[in-house]
């Protein structure tokens, strides 16, 4: 059903951004080169994708089929429950990713990046997350294709979203909680502190440096901020373009929350991409970010390690730097530095404008759209509902249209709600 939707091609920003992104560094006392590393821990598809500069990219039609079952495409729709709580004039649109078995968008590259994981021959994926959504959707797609997945997860969240944690081991996977004292890098953090929280940059060390010692048998897959990540959710943005034009609408502003950038990207590049080669003016685009973890409001735009064992090569963003530490906040998705390269671009060069919420603000948010729409959002996610209502607010009188993506639901973030 809505077959034809699901896109044959992945939409890839590259050519079409003002300005191209810098190449991945060495540091430059590094011994050996970071940058060659990737060959050995990553599939040799995704850093052809990576560095591509095609505009389309095409799904494997197994992917594509998989897509299907899953129930892509995912629904486009109207919060009308929303707009008359608010008593906006605005139409408030969005995407619901949470409808996806794995309760986000994480699957949609999960699967891609399990699928040429297996293609290469290899038998073991391994990542790293936060609130577990990456981590669940990791082991939904590993179990579909035959993988086996080994998944670091931030001790915080591994402690407070036990639920994810238990899905996930009934998958199969092996679920570990960052830092662990299964790597160096653990066990260096566990030294300075037994009951350290953990981090995303610590955990993606962890899981990069256990492919390392494996590259045989293993590969790293990452869920967000590497480029290809973000050209696999461009399927969220290419579904809902169509979707609106069968509405006859087209979004004045198109919002969703950022942790690494995927979500928002999934969404908005392929609105940007169409409106810049018709010589048009692109929509609005808001990310929002939770204020405890400013990156994109008080971050630097430089060169900086994805992890904070700094085992990746260096890459250009806005960042907060690999040892800030963030708060044990529950929207664990966004705890992460730093901003995708190209999200990083647009957002200095003004086309994505950057607003930071409170995790008060956000849960407010997340609560008022599943008392108007029957819907829990994702922690994450509330912070996007957040930026949208506010948006509906502002336009006062005039008639402008949301689009905003529900990036997941948020049914086992009681943590977060309290409900
Ligand atoms: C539901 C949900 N939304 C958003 C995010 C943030 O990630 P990204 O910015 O890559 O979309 C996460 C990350 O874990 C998530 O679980």
């Amino acid at each position: 059903m809505g077959e034809d939707l699901i896109p044959r091609y992945w939409y890839n920003i590259a050519p079409d951004l003002p300005r191209p992104v810098p190449p991945p560094i060495d540091p430059l006392d590094s011994e050996s080169s970071l940058v060659d590393r990737l060959k050995e821990i990553l599939p040799h598809h995704l850093i052809d994708q990576e560095f591509s500069f095609e505009r389309y990219i095409e799904i494997p039609a197994d992917v594509r089929n998989i897509y299907r079952e899953i129930g892509r495409p995912t629904p486009l729709l109207r919060a009308r429950g929303l707009e008359k709580l608010l008593n906006t004039r605005a139409k408030i649109y969005y995407k619901y990713e949470g409808s996806l078995p794995s309760g986000s968008h994480k699957l949609n590259t999960a699967v891609a990046q399990v699928y040429y994981t297996y293609k290469e021959g290899y038998g073991v994926v391994v990542t790293e997350t936060g609130a577990g959504q990456w981590g669940l959707a990791v082991s939904i797609a590993s179990n579909m294709l035959g993988l086996k997945s080994q998944i670091f997860m931030t001790r915080s969240s591994y402690l407070s979203k036990s639920k994810r944690v238990k899905l996930m081991i009934e998958n199969g996977a092996e679920v570990y909680p960052s830092p662990s004292d299964l790597t160096e890098t653990g066990r260096g953090f566990l030294k300075q502190d037994p009951n350290h929280p953990g981090s995303l940059g610590i955990a993606i060390s962890e899981a990069v440096e256990t492919v390392l010692k494996d590259p045989w048998s293993k590969r790293y897959i990452p869920g967000s901020v590497m480029e290809y990540v973000l050209i696999h959710q461009s399927v969220i943005g290419l579904e809902a373009m169509e979707q609106m034009r069968r509405e006859g609408e087209e979004p004045s502003v198109i919002i969703g929350c950022v942790g690494g950038g995927s979500n928002l990207a999934g969404i908005s590049y392929p609105f940007y991409g169409e409106a810049v080669r018709r010589g048009e003016k692109p929509p609005r685009i808001v990310g929002a970010e939770s204020s405890l973890v400013p990156k994109m409001t008080k971050g630097v735009y430089m060169y900086e390690h994805p992890d904070t064992g700094g085992a990746l090569p260096m890459i250009k963003m806005l960042t907060l730097g690999r040892n800030f530490i963030p708060p044990s906040i529950r929207a664990a998705g966004l705890r992460y530095h730093g901003v995708a390269p190209s999200l990083s671009i647009l957002i200095i060069e003004g086309f994505v404008e950057p607003r930071a919420y409170t995790p008060d603000q956000a849960r407010e948010a997340g609560l008022l759209f599943y008392r108007s729409e029957g819907i829990l959002p994702a922690p994450e996610s509330a912070h996007a509902i957040a930026a949208a209502i506010e948006e509906a607010k502002k336009a006062g009188d005039r008639e402008i249209t949301i689009l905003v993506n529900l990036s997941g639901h948020g049914l086992y973030d009681q943590d977060f709600y309290g409900v």
